[in-house]
């Protein structure tokens, strides 16, 4: 899906790799820059894979990951976010034949560690700053790093 949507702008200058997140093979401090969208949340050890990303960069670099915000319990916005993903997202996707593919959100959601944590995570695996802040009123959340 990726590489036919690039190839609408063949000016940009991708080359695609699969791999493991965890473990990419790709030489270390090489990289001025990364971004995730909705990957941390779904590697098996999310602090591994913040290892892996701070091992890619070099000293300076940015990364940005963005994903779901996992918010204290109870609260409204953690309710209204429950309600969205359990009637909304799953029945939408269920509708059109990929209720599989969405259905494990609210699950992942609950094992995702929350902001702070993701924070902790990251300077322990070595960047020099890592801030993690709200978006779409607290919903997603973009953790900014700084090898
Ligand atoms: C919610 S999808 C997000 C995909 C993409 N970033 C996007 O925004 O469309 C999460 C993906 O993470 C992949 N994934 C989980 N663990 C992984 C790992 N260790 N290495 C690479 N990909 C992994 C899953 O296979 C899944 O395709």
């Amino acid at each position: 899906m990726a590489r036919r949507r690039a190839a609408v702008e063949p000016w940009l200058p991708l080359s695609w790799l699969q791999g493991d997140a965890l473990d990419t093979g790709l030489p270390s401090h090489r990289f001025d820059g990364a971004v995730m969208a909705y990957g941390l949340r779904n590697l098996a050890d999310p602090g591994a894979g913040l290892i892996e990303l701070r091992r890619l960069l070099r000293p300076g670099a940015r990364a940005g990951v963005l994903d779901f915000n996992r918010m204290g319990e109870g609260s409204l916005a953690a309710r209204f976010q429950r309600f969205y993903l359990r009637r909304l997202v799953v029945t939408v996707a269920a509708q059109v034949g990929l209720r599989e593919h969405y259905a494990y959100l609210e699950a992942s959601l609950q094992q995702f560690p929350k902001g702070e944590v993701q924070e902790r995570l990251a300077r322990d695996a070595g960047f020099a700053a890592a801030s993690h802040r709200p978006l779409a009123a607290g919903q997603m959340g973009a953790l900014l790093l700084t090898a």
